[in-house]
């Protein structure tokens, strides 16, 4: 079916976010439930500077001229006052990079803060094209993400991560608060 890739606005998220949380929640096989965690988190976002969504949306058929969310990216402006930033930061400090290291790469940057594709919807480069429509005209110098550890970087996320160019700049990492080993994976802007 064919797919639409569209700029989601923060003024009308009440009208995408309930199908964005519930992709993120699949695609990322969380327990039913987390959505409604994740809400106000995601909704908090939205008023973040630089915040920026894109969406995909799959075609329900020409006769019904209907269509649904398949899947969502969005991130916003780094800074200094956010927990993701001040994880990574003293993560750093702590894997003995200097403090000037330390601020060129994150001092300014674009956060990846979430891409999901439905898992129906997955391996036909729906995640490449929402992550490159987004981050297609970013004005910062790079993006920053964090992704679960796999064996061998073996899953679709990572794939996508490398062939985009991505590079480590943390591995292993806790974020306070989750027992999981996490990546965050960088490259310089432009995309391309
Ligand atoms: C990660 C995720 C967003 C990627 O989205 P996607 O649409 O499935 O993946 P892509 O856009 O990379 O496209 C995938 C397929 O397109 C094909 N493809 C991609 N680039 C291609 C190219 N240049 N030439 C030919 N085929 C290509 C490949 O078959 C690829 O499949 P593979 O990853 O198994 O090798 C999605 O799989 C997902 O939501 N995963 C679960 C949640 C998750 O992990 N999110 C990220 C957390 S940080």
């Amino acid at each position: 079916m064919p797919i639409r890739i569209a700029d989601l606005s923060a003024h009308d998220a009440q009208s995408w976010l309930p199908d964005a949380l519930s992709v993120y929640v699949t695609a990322m096989n969380y327990p039913m439930g987390t959505e409604v965690q994740r809400a106000p988190l995601w909704h908090e976002h939205t008023q973040r500077p630089g915040w920026q969504a894109v969406g995909a949306y799959e075609s329900l058929g020409p006769a019904s001229g209907r269509e649904t969310l398949v899947g969502i990216a969005y991130g916003y402006s780094g800074a200094h006052d956010q927990w993701w930033n001040q994880q990574v930061r003293s993560g750093l400090l702590r894997a003995g990079s200097s403090r000037e290291r330390v601020g060129a790469i994150t001092d300014n940057y674009f956060e990846l803060t979430e891409l999901h594709v439905h898992p129906s919807a997955q391996g036909q480069q729906i995640g490449e094209a929402i992550l490159t429509r987004l981050l297609d005209g970013r004005t910062e110098p790079q993006v920053l993400l964090s992704t679960p550890e796999v064996d061998a970087e073996n899953n679709r996320a990572w794939r996508l991560y490398r062939r985009l160019g991505f590079a480590d700049v943390l591995r292993g990492f806790s974020f306070a608060g989750d027992p999981r080993p996490f990546a965050v994976l960088g490259r310089a802007l432009p995309l391309r």
